[in-house]
């Protein structure tokens, strides 16, 4: 399978384009920002399986121009994508009245923005069968518990949720899938400045693993769906 993950030099999405580049056969496409994290990714995956197939792409997912230079890259890698999972993600911890306008840029423009820009770019390149995973949050689930600090980033989330079910149904002709994980708490950068002090609920390499299975088999049983992915109620 050909996969492209983006926010893919830490956390969770570096956890999971490691974990695509365990099965023989893949063909991961890896962007984030930091050249060096990338190139960790790549070491380490070149270390666990001399036989991965990884193109490591540095570029700032907020910027269209460099957004729309993307497919020239990726194609002379892989000709089509059967996965592609919008992971990069910006959270700013902050109260309400401390937030600025820049805050609500960068956050919208990372958690919904890129995603809208970087889907229409590869658009032309996705199979039919293929899957696009949208990875929300719980703070952005509708009815979930909410956290002082993060109004920001759970009302971008929402609006990534409802984007994902609105590219469902406006990509059933063409065969693609659009689903939104959203997901609760996972041992992270981003989870310690949103929660310091505290322990997450699973492992980076728990939630890799639950995000490579839901992303190559979910779509056959659902399309269109936001999907809590939490051990807490409700
Ligand atoms: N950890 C949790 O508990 C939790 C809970 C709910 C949802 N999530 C979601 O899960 C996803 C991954 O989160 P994480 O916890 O793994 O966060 P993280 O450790 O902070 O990693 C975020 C990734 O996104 C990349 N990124 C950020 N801005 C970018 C941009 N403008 N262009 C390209 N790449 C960018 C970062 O790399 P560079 O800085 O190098 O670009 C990094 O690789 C996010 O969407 C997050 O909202 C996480």
């Amino acid at each position: 399978m050909n996969i492209v993950i983006t926010g893919a030099g830490k956390g969770i999405g570096f956890e999971t384009a490691k974990t695509f580049a365990m099965d023989p056969g893949n063909r991961i496409v890896a962007i984030s920002r930091n050249k060096h994290l990338l190139e960790n990714l790549l070491t380490e995956c070149t270390n666990l399986n001399a036989k991965s197939e990884i193109l490591t792409i540095p570029c700032d997912l907020t910027s269209a121009t460099l957004v729309k230079e993307l497919p020239g890259k990726i194609l002379k890698f892989i000709s089509s994508a059967d996965i592609l999972i919008n992971n990069a993600g910006l959270l700013i911890n902050k109260p309400f009245e401390d937030l600025t306008e820049k805050d609500f840029d960068e956050i919208f423009s990372t958690n919904v923005k890129s995603v809208f820009i970087l889907t229409q770019a590869l658009l032309p390149y996705l199979n039919s069968g293929s899957h696009i995973v949208n990875i929300g949050s719980m703070g952005g689930f509708q009815g979930s518990s909410k956290f002082s600090g993060l109004s920001l980033y759970s009302a971008s989330k929402a609006a990534l949720a409802v984007l994902s079910e609105c590219l469902a149904e406006e990509f059933k002709e063409k065969g693609i899938k659009v689903n939104c994980l959203a997901i609760g708490s996972v041992q992270t950068e981003m989870f310690d400045l949103a929660f310091p002090g505290h322990t997450a609920q699973l492992s980076t390499g728990q939630m890799a693993e639950f995000i490579k299975d839901f992303a190559s088999t979910g779509h056959h049983f659902m399309n269109g769906k936001i999907i809590p992915v939490s051990l807490n109620s409700p």
